[in-house]
C-alpha cells in the first residue's frame, strides 16, 4: 500500500482568491486559483506583468497589503495557512517556508555584514551559539557556491556583484531548512549568463535539500528546463495548468501559446519572437468571461460570457471553449 503521507501534496491551494478594496472598487488580484505541490517538486507561475503571481505568493506568506482579502484555502502539510494569526505566521515563514525577491537588496540590511545576517537567523530561530551560527552559514555560503565564502562573511551587501547578492538571498532563504522556496522573479535584474547560474543553482539545491520551489517568473523559457508543473495565470485566473512537459511542448490554450512563442529559442532557430498584441488588463473593467478574450485571436461569442476551466485529463486544468486541436 502506498503511504498517505508519500502522496499528499506538500501545498493544496484550492480556490484561492485575493480581493483588494480601492477607492475605485473591489479588485480582484488573484481568482479561483487551484494548484498542488508535492514535497522536492519544482511549480513554475508564468503569466505577464499584473497577473496575480506576486499576489498569489503574499496571500500564501501572508504578506498581503492591509486593502488585501484573502478568500480559499491553502493547506500546508494539512493545515490550513491563509489567514494566520501573526504569531503563527511568523513560526510558518521562520521554519517552514521562505521567499527570495527579484531586488536582493529589499530584505539584506545594507549596514550590517552578510555574515551577520546570516547568523542572526540561526540564532534567532534554530537557537545557535554564535560559533555554530557562523560555521553553519560558511557552510551554506558554500552550498551556494560563494567563492571564498569565510571572507565573505565580513563583507557588506553593497560589496557584492548583483548575481552573488542573489546567492546571499538564497542561502538566508535555505538556512533554517524550509520545506517550500518561494522565488518571485529572483533573476529579472540579472543578466542573462548570471540569470542562467542563478537557476542552474536553485536546481541542484532543491535535490540537496529537496525543498519544494514555486518559481514566479513572466518568462516561459526560465521555467522550461526546472520546472515539474507550470501555471499559466492572466489577470489572476488559470488559463493552463499541467506538467511543465505537456505546458512547454504542448501548450494548448491561447494565451499560454502566446507567451511560448514569446520566448527567445536559444536553438538559433529565431529572431521570429513574436509578442502577443494588446495590453494586460485593467483589473477594475475586467471584461465578463475570459479575460483574454479581447486579444485572442480565437475568441468567440460565448468566450465573452464565461470562462470554462476543466480537467482535460490527468490533472490538467485549461480555460478556453476551442478544443486544442482548433487553436494549435
Ligand atoms: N494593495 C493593492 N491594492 C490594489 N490593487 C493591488 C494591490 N496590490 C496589487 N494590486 C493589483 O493586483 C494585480 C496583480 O498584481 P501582482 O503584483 O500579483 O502581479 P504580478 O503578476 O506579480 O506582476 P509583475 O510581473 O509585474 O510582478 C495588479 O493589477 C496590481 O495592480
Ligand atoms: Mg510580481
Amino acid at each position: 500500500m502506498i503511504s498517505t503521507t508519500q502522496n499528499s501534496p506538500l501545498l493544496d491551494v484550492n480556490d484561492l482568491r485575493v480581493t483588494f478594496s480601492t477607492p475605485d472598487g473591489d479588485v480582484t488580484a488573484v481568482n479561483n486559483l487551484t494548484f498542488s505541490l508535492r514535497a522536492g517538486e519544482t511549480l513554475g507561475i508564468v503569466g505577464e506583468s499584473g497577473s496575480g503571481k506576486s499576489q498569489t505568493a503574499f496571500a500564501l506568506m501572508g504578506l498581503l497589503a492591509a486593502n488585501g482579502r484573502i478568500d480559499g484555502s491553502a493547506r500546508f502539510n494539512g493545515s490550513e495557512i491563509l489567514n494566520l494569526p501573526e504569531r503563527q505566521l511568523n513560526r510558518l515563514r521562520a521554519e517552514q517556508i521562505s521567499m527570495i525577491f527579484q531586488d536582493p537588496m529589499t530584505s539584506l540590511n545594507p549596514y550590517l555584514r552578510v555574515g551577520e545576517q546570516l547568523m542572526e537567523v540561526l540564532m534567532l530561530h534554530k537557537k545557535m551559539s554564535k560559533a555554530e551560527a557562523f560555521e553553519a552559514s560558511v557552510q551554506m555560503l558554500d552550498a551556494v557556491k560563494m567563492p571564498e565564502a569565510r571572507k565573505r562573511m565580513r563583507m557588506y551587501p553593497h560589496e557584492f556583484s548583483g548575481g552573488m547578492r542573489q546567492r546571499v538571498m538564497i542561502a538566508m532563504a535555505l538556512l533554517c531548512r524550509p520545506k517550500l522556496l518561494i522565488a518571485d522573479e529572483p533573476t529579472t535584474a540579472l543578466d542573462v549568463t548570471v540569470q542562467a547560474q542563478i537557476m542552474t543553482l536553485l536546481n541542484e539545491l532543491k535535490r540537496e535539500f529537496n525543498t519544494a520551489i514555486i518559481m514566479i517568473t513572466h518568462d516561459l523559457g526560465v521555467v522550461a528546463g526546472i520546472c515539474d508543473k507550470v501555471l499559466v495565470m492572466y489577470a489572476g485566473r488559470t488559463m493552463e495548468y499541467g506538467t511543465a512537459r505537456d505546458i512547454f511542448y504542448r501548450p494548448t490554450h491561447p494565451y499560454a501559446i502566446g507567451l511560448l512563442n514569446a520566448v527567445p529559442r536559444l536553438d538559433g532557430e529565431g529572431e521570429s519572437l513574436t509578442t502577443i498584441a494588446g495590453n494586460p488588463p485593467n483589473l477594475l473593467q475586467l471584461p465578463a468571461g475570459c479575460p483574454f478574450q479581447p486579444r485572442c485571436r480565437y475568441a468567440m461569442e460565448q468566450c465573452r460570457y464565461a470562462l470554462p476551466l476543466a480537467d482535460i485529463g490527468e490533472g490538467r486544468l485549461r480555460a478556453c471553449f476551442k478544443t486544442p486541436e482548433e487553436v494549435l
